[in-house]
């Protein structure tokens, strides 16, 4: 089996833009992905949902990602910031549903 690059974009809470290339591994969240790739994720919760802290704004490319399960849209009405094309990072898999996908980590809420 040939794993797939997946190419993604991402703006980090300074504001800067990088191309990414990953490969795809449906097990791997993009939380713990972007962390590995030196981001900074400071990620409360590890990874369940919970905390937020790993909100981000899907700035191109939303359509393409599944639809966000209950846990996650609960958790993103606890941000003050969230906007519709607010995701968890952590709830995302490193698939190739991200391919093309540019997206900005935000601050944290407190
Ligand atoms: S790491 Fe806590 S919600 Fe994603």
């Amino acid at each position: 089996m040939h794993s797939k690059m997946i190419e993604l974009t991402v703006i980090d809470r300074q504001g800067q833009e990088k191309a990414l290339q990953l490969v795809e591994a449906e097990e791997a969240n993009l939380m713990e992905t972007l962390k590995n790739h030196d981001y900074e994720m400071r990620a409360t919760c590890g990874g369940l949902a919970l905390c937020a802290d790993c909100h981000c704004l899907i700035l191109k490319g939303q359509d393409q990602l599944a639809e966000p399960q209950d846990e996650e849209l609960m958790t993103l009405e606890t941000r003050p910031d969230a906007q519709d094309n607010s995701r968890l990072a952590c709830q995302l898999k490193v698939s190739s549903d991200l391919h093309g996908v540019l997206l900005q980590l935000t601050n944290y809420a407190n």
